[in-house]
């Protein structure tokens, strides 16, 4: 699987690009109608936007909504699988926490607290 995004004008379905522009914890990421969120997110060079129990990166995984690797909040709703949500333009996307907070802005994955920091070790 490629992260990047394929031109229009180089598909040979023939497809043609409506704009679109989504915010991730703050920021405008740009993608085109018909792309998931995972797949605006793959697209912006962004392969993991979670972490796991290990504190192990995640994001997209299995890519058809079996796994919860790739949860976010979505214009408000929690625990939304990016891969399964069609993307529209300004959706709000936050990265989850395993605490249950967003990660800020300025915050990367790294940072996030393990299941070791979490109060009730909650599994999502
Ligand atoms: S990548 Fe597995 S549910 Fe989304």
């Amino acid at each position: 699987m490629t992260a990047r995004l394929i031109p229009a004008a180089c598909d040979a379905t023939g497809r043609r690009e409506q704009p679109l522009r989504i915010t991730v914890n703050g920021e405008p990421l740009d993608g085109i109608a018909g792309q998931s969120i995972a797949g605006v997110l793959l697209a912006a060079g962004r392969p993991s936007w979670r972490t796991g129990p290990s504190g192990a990166q995640r994001g997209l995984f299995c890519g058809i909504g079996a796994c919860f690797d790739c949860l976010v909040t979505i214009n408000g709703d929690r625990d939304v699988r990016a891969c399964l949500r069609r993307a529209h333009d300004g959706d709000t996307v936050h990265t989850q926490r395993r605490d249950g907070a967003h990660h800020s802005g300025d915050q990367d994955a790294s940072t996030v607290p393990r299941d070791s920091d979490s109060p009730d070790g909650s599994v999502l």
